[in-house]
């Protein structure tokens, strides 16, 4: 799908800019509900981490959370979604697109990231659509019952 700058600002966001993490908190409530990254949580992670979004008209409608993996040249996607209502219109792909190449502009080799086997959207976004590999099926990797799939894409 082609993107264009009418799918937002891609920007990052700072541990200062309190409004933008506070927005991020929302997308991450409604997309992902109790598992959803608190404002307290996202102030820490931006220490530690790189949050990304995409901005039109000073709202936010689209988060990336990012960690580098110790030792590699490797990132790891530790969040994405976009907001409710702006899905299936070219956002996700936007930010991913800007994401890689902001990573592969800084040496970065490889991204990785794990979904939900059932998360049958986010499966088709990131295999189907952004061929990112299957590299293993992780069982109970975030405790009895809740598998993961680990994907990667090479920069
Ligand atoms: C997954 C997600 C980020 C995709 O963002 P998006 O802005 O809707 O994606 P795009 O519009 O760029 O979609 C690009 C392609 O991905 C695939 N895709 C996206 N959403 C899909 C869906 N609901 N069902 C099937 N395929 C889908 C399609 O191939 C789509 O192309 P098409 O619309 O021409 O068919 C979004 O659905 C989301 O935020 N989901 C909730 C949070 C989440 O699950 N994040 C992933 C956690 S690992």
């Amino acid at each position: 799908m082609p993107t264009s700058p009418n799918h937002g600002e891609f920007i990052r966001i700072s541990s200062r800019d309190k409004t933008l993490l506070r927005e991020v908190s929302i997308i991450e409530r409604e997309a992902f509900g109790m598992q959803g990254l608190t404002f307290e949580q996202l102030v820490l992670f931006s220490h530690s981490g790189k949050i990304f979004g995409l901005e039109e008209s000073e709202k936010l409608t689209a988060e990336a959370i990012v960690f580098q993996k110790f030792n590699k040249n490797s990132i790891f996607l530790f969040s994405f979604a976009v907001i409710e209502g702006k899905r299936r219109c070219g956002r996700g792909t936007h930010l991913m697109r800007s994401l890689c190449d902001y990573l592969s502009s800084r040496s970065f080799k490889r991204l990785e990231l794990t979904v939900d086997p059932s998360n049958v959207p986010a499966l088709d976004f990131y295999i189907s659509h952004l061929r990112f590999q299957k590299k293993r099926f992780i069982p109970d990797h975030l405790g009895e019952g809740t598998h993961r799939i680990l994907l990667e894409k090479f920069l």
